[in-house]
């Protein structure tokens, strides 16, 4: 069995992205720049916001941020707005969700050049007509623990289980383009049998949030699992007094799966590695119309 090590993979990819920061440096004289907005304090989102600007800190990439316990529509569309305009701004990352407005109000707000989490419809709707776009970071990530380790969508069946915009739609838009050619299913909430889809599945990515969903009874042997839960139970042993599990139960499937990732460990420090390359990537591409890793060979 083989352990999709997630967090080996990004910190091949923030050594990759601190090299193409230095090579913006030099051209610019400034740092790759993202703005930071926080709004509230869920404690999920405090967590998430801490980690992205402790990367940025690490790779080279400067962070701007806005922090507010709440603020009224007029305040949140001016500020935005000035980011939007702002020169010396590369990137704009809102923490969602923002208590009070539509996660899709917040993400049509940011102008599509700077909008490094790709949620924005622009973005959204250029990947699934195959182009070029600022993909969502989870998925992206996914993409690259699956190159990493040599694991090929290509004719395979993979089962998507949620259907949420930032990870299941997106996952499933970018397996089915050509250059993936998976068959893709996307399972959700609604659908009653899940294990039929899940029996027949060579590559299982479950993004429901749901703690224990998937045991071996429910896979097909040998098949790779991407584990996106991020499900926080308590655990009165641990400082913050919860643990992270994911949707999977590890201990059931680990004998009977090809390859899985962990969790903690496997999807999430991807995540946050994406937002550093689309952030460089954005840098680069309002200010010289490239992409570093279409100019600039590393390793
Ligand atoms: N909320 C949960 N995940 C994300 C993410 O990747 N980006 C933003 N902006 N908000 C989130």
């Amino acid at each position: 069995m083989i352990i999709l090590n997630g967090k080996e993979v990004s910190e091949i990819e923030n050594n990759k992205t601190a090299f193409f920061c230095d090579k913006f440096f030099n051209l610019k004289k400034r740092l790759p720049t993202l703005a930071v907005v926080l709004i509230g304090s869920d404690p999920a989102s405090v967590t998430y916001v801490k980690g992205k600007k402790k990367a940025c800190n690490a790779i080279g990439i400067k962070h701007v941020d806005f922090d507010f316990e709440t603020i009224n529509e007029r305040n949140l569309r001016e500020l935005v707005d000035k980011l939007n305009k702002n020169d010396e701004i590369d990137g704009i990352l809102i923490q969602l969700p923002v208590s009070g407005f539509n996660d899709d109000f917040i993400t049509s707000l940011i102008n599509p050049e700077k909008d490094v989490d790709g949620f924005n419809a622009y973005n959204i709707g250029k990947m699934f007509i195959g182009n070029t776009a600022f993909l969502p970071c989870t998925p992206k990530g996914i993409l690259h623990i699956l190159d990493y380790y040599k694991i090929s969508t290509e004719h395979k069946n993979v089962c998507i289980i949620g259907r949420s915009n930032i990870v299941g739609k997106p996952m499933a838009g970018l397996l089915m383009q050509k250059d993936r050619n998976a068959t893709v299913t996307i399972c959700h909430s609604g659908t009653p049998n899940l294990k039929e889809h899940l029996l027949i599945s060579d590559i299982i990515i479950s993004a429901a949030g749901s703690v224990n969903l998937i045991d071996a009874s429910m896979i097909k042997k040998g098949c790779t699992i991407i584990d996106v839960g991020m499900n926080r139970i308590p655990d009165s042993s641990k400082k913050n007094g919860y643990r992270l599990v994911g949707d999977v139960n590890f201990e059931s499937v680990k004998d009977k799966v090809y390859a899985i990732t962990p969790v903690p460990g496997g999807v999430g420090p991807m995540t946050i590695s994406m937002l550093m390359r689309n952030t460089v990537n954005a840098a680069f591409l309002r200010n010289y119309q490239f992409l570093p890793e279409h100019k600039y060979k590393w390793k």
